[in-house]
């Protein structure tokens, strides 16, 4: 069975990027699956720790991320360092064959800190200096606080610099958790010199912001401002906006780049990581660039929804590491045992899906299953959160598939899973942070934008379709893809969109959402007809014209909250009835078709249509552009909806003809020089059935093989790994 085909298609990010290196572990020859979690021993009376290592031992832990919360600890006051607990802990892992990813403990700043120089807080918009007491309560451009940070920093790379044990930099801790956005006059100092960097003239700023709009006119780069609270019925300038969240994301990947360079300068040759926060409702950083500092690539992935699309949901979020990490392996440093403690209501995991979320991460292109935490800690704001060594101790169903889950990575390291690499697919989803951030401006025709789930949106579908895409940034470089979807991509540059005409010209398939190519890199909205991206080239491309959008959900009474959609007029018999009765509750474009050979597949119909003048309306479009196409869905559409329109215009023939590709399991490949390993997950509930599978099973978890040769049964929450 072999969902895949067409050519892997790795996408490229800049010249400039770090090399790629993986921290080796303390077996014999470096190698393994790194398994293990974030450790925290200070909040333990040290006689627990021997019991720590014999479970570590029990359970199969070869790495832990270590003092990521501890610089108090370390420094607890400003003349006084204290290394021996952590020389201590360093050495009783390192001989137990543990090895340690160290962190900068940047992430939390003594109280000490804080009460001499209060000037590092950070404010918020109101103004308000932000309190200390809990962590990242720090102000990302104050040059004092950085002077203390890179301090620590030398000081633990010259003392742990040649430590054998130490293998890994693990810089801070996901970066702006806490100190994403800064209004202090640090703030506006850094962000008038980024604006003169960037721009050189203020009036070249003022052209990019359009500040002839309500009169906001600047003579100097004196005169720039962040957007603090202006009153409450104002709007602030989405130019300026976006450029603040550019400059939030550079500030703190500077310090994170000065954290790192203070290492390396006295320690050049352990790798270094940060971990990025990717997960359904988090990607709050422009990781695209932050990939290419970073030896190798991290994640903390935590889920939000459970039930069906739990595990799409997750290969989602790996698809987009796996392309930061340019296909080579991933690391996943944090995800959680079983339920967390910040949501109002927090599920636990099931039988099996500690081991199965863990696998699919090995089944994405990770190489290093991680957790936060070790031990569940007995107070403070997380106690209740799950961790590898539960409060009820080691006689635990959960202790158990820990341990369970350590032999398995092993089994997958013997096997040669490490440094086998995630075959990519034909299809690209292209993500863009900046569209991210620009949905969520307050000033659009629907604040219920969201571009990252409508990525996530098409992921599913494309998976229900049988056929898994890639999720690649807009930013990197995709143009060896067959197919490449923009959903909800807002923002496109004219460069990007004159990318997008080349790849078209050149034989590809561009598929482009509605709300997509609205604005240029300014926020200034493209002119003369929608979707006006690169002058009017997507239009062309694409071979319509909008003039409005049509908006729903608002819940008035007499308005109709879906609209449907019928069979165009120019489509082959077979696909006439593709995306009839698919149904838009959130955006129509309004359009007028231009183009001589513009197919309209589908056209809005019936009352509700006619009801918003759309009756007959062009709702999905294809035009032929160059050797290439280009599709227009120019509504919102569920994943069911979604499903269709990619089993009938968008799956490869050799794809869609595979009618038995089975869609209610997920199936990976990972290929190394030797060999080819397949993993099979259930998507949902119910278990699952396989024929045919090629290949010497490695992994049968939760999984009976069948009497016939290739045939497997994989319950709930199951995973299949074979070896070719
Ligand atoms: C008010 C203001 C206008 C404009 C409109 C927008 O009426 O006076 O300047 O902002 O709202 O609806
Ligand atoms: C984040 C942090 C951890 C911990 C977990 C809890 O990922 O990095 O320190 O707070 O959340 O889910």
């Amino acid at each position: 069975m072999q969902i895949h085909t067409g050519k892997p298609a790795v996408p490229t990010a800049t010249p400039n990027r770090q090399p790629f290196a993986w921290p080796k572990l303390l077996t014999e020859n470096g190698r393994g699956i790194a398994f293990g979690g974030d450790y925290n021993p200070d909040q333990w009376p040290e006689e627990i720790w021997d019991d720590d290592i014999r479970l570590m031992e029990k359970a199969g832990v070869n790495t832990v991320a270590l003092a990521i919360f501890s610089w108090d600890r370390i420094q607890p006051t400003e003349d006084r360092w204290n290394f021996g607990w952590l020389d201590r802990i360093i050495e009783k892992l390192g001989k137990a064959g543990i090895a340690t990813d160290l962190a900068s403990a940047t992430a939390t700043a003594p109280l000490w800190l804080y009460e001499k120089h209060p000037e590092v807080l950070p404010r918020d918009k109101y103004g308000h200096q932000v309190n200390a007491g809990s962590r990242q309560s720090w102000s990302p451009t104050s040059p004092v606080f950085k002077e203390y940070a890179l301090t620590l920093c030398r000081k633990l790379a010259e003392r742990y610099g040649s430590n054998p044990y130490v293998t890994a930099w693990h810089m801070g801790n996901e970066y702006g958790w806490n100190n994403r956005e800064d209004y202090s006059d640090n703030a506006l100092e850094a962000f008038r010199a980024w604006c003169r960097r960037k721009y050189g003239t203020i009036d070249a700023l003022n052209q990019a912001w359009g500040t002839t709009f309500w009169g906001q006119e600047m003579n100097s780069f004196d005169e720039v401002l962040i957007p603090r609270f202006m009153g409450a019925d104002s709007m602030v300038n989405p130019g300026q906006k976006l450029d603040f969240e550019r400059f939030g994301n550079d500030m703190l990947l500077d310090f994170y780049k000065a954290e790192r360079d203070a290492i390396a300068e006295i320690c050049p040759d352990k790798p270094f990581t940060t971990n990025f926060m990717v997960s359904t409702d988090q990607c709050c950083m422009d990781y695209a660039d932050w990939a290419n500092e970073v030896n190798f690539v991290s994640n903390d992935h935590y889920f939000h929804e459970g039930g069906e699309m739990h595990l799409d949901e997750l290969a989602c979020s790996d698809a987009l590491m796996d392309s930061f990490a340019l296909g080579k392996p991933w690391y996943v440093m944090e995800h959680s045992t079983s339920a967390v403690q910040w949501k109002p209501l927090n599920m636990r995991k099931r039988k099996g899906e500690t081991v199965r979320d863990s696998l699919a991460h090995v089944a994405m292109g990770a190489d290093a299953i991680n957790f936060f935490q070790w031990r569940a800690s007995a107070f403070g704001a997380e106690s209740f959160h799950s961790a590898m060594v539960p409060h009820a101790g080691e006689d635990t169903k959960l202790f158990r598939q820990v341990c369970e889950l350590g032999e398995t990575l092993r089994t997958l390291a013997d096997a040669g899973v490490q440094g086998s690499e995630l075959e990519r697919s034909d299809t690209a989803i292209l993500f863009s942070a900046e569209s991210e951030w620009a949905t969520r401006s307050q000033t659009l025709p629907s604040m219920k934008l969201n571009h990252w789930h409508d990525v996530r949106d098409w992921y599913r579908a494309f998976l229900n379709a049988g056929s898994r895409a890639d999720i690649v940034p807009l930013k990197y470089d995709w143009s060896d893809y067959k197919t490449v979807v923009l959903p909800t991509v807002l923002m496109l540059s004219a460069v990007d969109t004159r990318r997008l005409a080349d790849f078209a010209a050149a034989g590809g398939r561009v598929v482009v959402g509605y709300a997509t190519g609205l604005i240029d890199e300014n926020f200034h909205t493209w002119l003369g007809g929608y979707p006006g991206a690169g002058n009017g080239l997507l239009r062309d491309m694409l071979g319509i014209r909008g003039e409005e959008f049509n908006i729903l959900g608002s819940g008035v009474e007499g308005e109709p909250e879906a609209i449907r959609l019928g069979a165009g007029g120019e489509v082959a018999l077979e696909d006439a009835a593709a995306l009839n009765g698919a149904t838009t509750r959130l955006w129509q474009n309004d359009v007028t078709v231009t183009g001589d050979r513009t197919q309209v597949l589908a056209m809005y119909a019936g009352e509700e249509a006619d009801e918003w003048e759309l009756d007959g309306m062009a709702a999905v479009t294809r035009n032929p552009y160059g050797a290439g196409e280009a599709y227009f869905v120019g509504c919102d559409l569920d994943v069911a909806d979604l499903t269709k329109l990619i089993r009938t215009y968008l799956a490869a023939p050799a794809q869609s003809q595979q009618s038995q590709a089975n869609t209610d399991v997920l199936h990976t490949v990972r290929k190394s020089a030797d060999a080819a390993f397949d993993f099979y997950l259930p998507r949902g509930k119910k278990e699952v059935e396989l024929q045919g599978v090629e290949g010497e099973p490695v992994v049968l978890f939760q999984t009976e093989r069948g009497e016939e040769n290739g045939s497997y049964t994989v319950r709930r929450n199951g995973v299949l790994v074979v070896r070719r």
